[in-house]
């Protein structure tokens, strides 16, 4: 039985009000809350850094005080410094994209002896060639679906098969690695997504561009429960 997680992206979210954002998205039914960190480098935007982080830590938690993981997605170059003051500004989860490092591996090595769990992501064009020598170190595989760097934009299906490959590395390794899928995730589209072989979705603007944060959610989770 697949774990299915909601990952909200605080891209989406009104930047005025980041703390009661995330309070809110959590109490909706959030997994996980999903940084998009933007250098206006590796990608054409620019967002924020560990210091919101660590000012949006003490809100990201459950009302029984369980902490709520917060998912930093680093479209950034170079990664190894930031993804380290990420980790100490309490980044529970930290991705990156493997054209945006020098040394991959140790990028993951990075991560994981700081005790934050790694991923690796791929844009729409980047075959999955780098998992091949780091797949049995890493947590998790974000598969982007649009091109990174703005929320709210459509879909690219041909992700779909790449999802479909990924989810065939993972099963072939044996070990347990969340499948996460980011940017343009809809109500409509997740189950077709989902049966691709995603588990984790990342959605802004559905969900932060509504005005009922929980009814958008568990229209995902109902359309996911639906397969
Ligand atoms: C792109 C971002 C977006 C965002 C999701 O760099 O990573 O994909 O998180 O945006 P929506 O859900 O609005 O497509
Ligand atoms: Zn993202």
């Amino acid at each position: 039985m697949t774990t299915y997680r909601i990952a909200p992206s605080i891209l989406s979210a009104d930047f005025a009000r980041l703390g009661e954002e995330v309070r809110a998205v959590i109490a909706a039914g959030a997994d996980w809350i999903h940084f998009d960190v933007m250098d206006n480098h590796y990608v054409p935007n620019l967002t924020f850094g560990p210091m919101v982080c660590q000012a949006l830590k003490p809100h990201a938690k459950r009302p029984d005080g369980t902490p709520v993981p917060i998912d930093v997605h680093l479209m950034i170059q170079p990664v190894d410094a930031l993804a380290g003051a990420f980790i100490d500004a309490g980044a529970d989860l930290v991705s990156f994209h493997p054209d945006a490092s020098t040394h991959v591996h140790r990028s993951v090595q990075a991560i994981k002896t700081r005790g934050a769990r790694a991923g690796l992501v791929f844009n729409p064009a980047t075959p999955l060639d780098a998992l091949d020598w780091v797949i049995d170190d890493i947590d998790l595989i974000l598969i982007m679906s649009v091109n990174p760097g703005f929320g709210g934009q459509s879909f690219i299906d041909s992700a779909l098969r790449k999802i479909e490959q990924a989810r065939r590395r993972i099963d072939a390794c044996g070990k347990d690695i969340r499948l996460e899928v980011d940017g343009g995730i809809k109500a409509d589209n997740i189950r077709r997504v989902a049966d691709a072989g995603a588990d984790t979705f990342v959605a802004g603007s559905a969900i932060f561009g509504q005005p009922d944060y929980r009814a958008v959610i568990d229209a995902m989770r109902a359309a996911l429960a639906s397969r």
